[in-house]
């Protein structure tokens, strides 16, 4: 990110659990309730294990904000962990396969994967949370609205999903799987009490629409600077996401040109329409006015209750793996988090195409920038 910085800092048994988020302009209101509500939709879902029924999450906003209005210094978010017990919890020898336990090990020389759970542990994404929140806050001031939800999860994909994003809220907070299809959802749940019973877990794929988005963030002129490239990025630094696809993604390499790009059409006012979004709304690193469509596939949990194949690093011999307490999925609360690194890279380069220190500064420039855009049709 280049205008936003966030930084993270926090184990999963450890006092707290911290983001500093800098670059945010001064003049946007932030509550805490605006954030807490984000907060309660990670730890919520079908499939959760024992440590959300634990935590109670509340956002501490300790600097960056004053009277309600951000001051444009950085924000220090901060969420207490009540089960903190991370000098007393035992050692874990047994790594998990699939878990960061064996590499960490090996990189960090130790014979105690908790040194490297505890910080590998998707605890830490309560804070992303906190801080997309807040980039949220800011882009819904330009009426852009980033929502995620579940579009499959182990062999159970959703068929419907409704084009408003009004409609697809509703129907996605009506699901425990936060799915906005509700066929989806009961087979959903299905598949994960099969898999609790088995002791075995799943993983899916969730999806992240961006409505409202101008045309013209990211750029092409630079490598890094490519919004698709963000995204991406964004997107993998979140643990257990394996893959990430724009648009029509992976499909597109199989399917003629013709199937793949979106006509560009005569809208209103003579600006340009397009008949369907294949590209996810980036082309050529930028974005094109149609809304933004990613979707990141997460593997399943590697924690199994019935415990694959290790190897005991204090004995030396073979056995299965450590149980921590664990979930089933998280795909339903891993959906949150991509949501919050979409709204993350989407400030970034809304603040980086319009420069500013202030939520008025910000809202002038953007105004120049869209009416530029309107005037480059006027004639056509
Ligand atoms: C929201 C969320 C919750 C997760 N919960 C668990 C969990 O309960 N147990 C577990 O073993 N892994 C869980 N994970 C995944 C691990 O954090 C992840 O697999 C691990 O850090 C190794 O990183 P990698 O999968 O990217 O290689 C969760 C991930 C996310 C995004």
């Amino acid at each position: 990110m280049t205008r936003l910085v966030l930084t993270t800092a926090g184990e999963s048994h450890g006092k707290s659990v911290s983001a500093i988020l800098s670059g945010v302009v001064a003049g946007l209101a932030v509550e805490p309730d605006a954030i807490n509500v984000q907060l309660l939709r990670r730890q919520g879902g079908y499939g959760r294990g024992g440590r959300m029924k634990i935590e109670k999450d509340r956002v501490l906003i300790e600097s960056g904000v004053r009277r309600g209005l951000t001051l444009g210094s950085p924000l220090l978010l901060r969420v207490l962990n009540k089960d903190h017990r991370i000098d007393e919890a035992p050692a874990v020898t047994r790594p998990r396969p699939g878990h960061a336990d064996l590499a960490g090990m090996m990189k960090f020389i130790t014979r105690d994967a908790r040194e490297i759970l505890e910080r590998s542990s998707a605890r830490e994404t309560v804070v992303r949370v906190a801080a997309g929140a807040v980039a949220a806050l800011l882009l819904e001031e330009f009426g852009i609205q980033v929502r995620g939800f579940v579009r499959s999860l182990g062999p159970v994909h959703a068929a419907d999903i409704p084009e408003a994003v009004e409609e697809l809220v509703r129907q996605r907070d009506a699901s425990p799987f936060y799915c906005p299809d509700p066929a989806a959802t009961d087979a959903m749940k299905q598949a994960v009490d099969q898999a609790r019973a088995a002791g075995d877990t799943v993983g899916g794929v969730m999806e992240v629409r961006a409505f409202g988005v101008p045309p013209g963030l990211g750029t092409n002129a630079t490598l890094d600077g490519r919004l698709d490239s963000r995204l991406a990025g964004a997107l993998m630094s979140i643990p257990a996401m394996k893959a990430v696809e724009i648009g029509l993604g992976l499909a597109a390499a199989s399917l003629p040109g013709s199937q793949v790009h979106d006509p560009i059409r005569k809208g209103t006012g003579g600006r340009p329409r397009r008949e369907r979004n294949h590209a996810g709304g980036i082309e050529g690193g930028m974005t094109n006015g149609e809304p933004v469509v990613v979707r990141v596939a997460m593997k399943p949990i590697s924690t199994l209750l019935k415990g694959l194949g290790s190897l005991d690093v204090a004995t030396g011999e073979e056995t299965t793996a450590a149980v921590e307490r664990s979930d089933i999925t998280a795909v339903p609360a891993a959906s949150v988090v991509g949501e919050a690194m979409v709204a993350l890279v989407l400030a970034d380069a809304l603040l980086e195409k319009t420069g500013g220190d202030t939520v008025t500064e910000v809202r002038r420039n953007l105004e120049g920038h869209l009416l530029a855009v309107n005037r480059l049709f006027e004639n056509g």
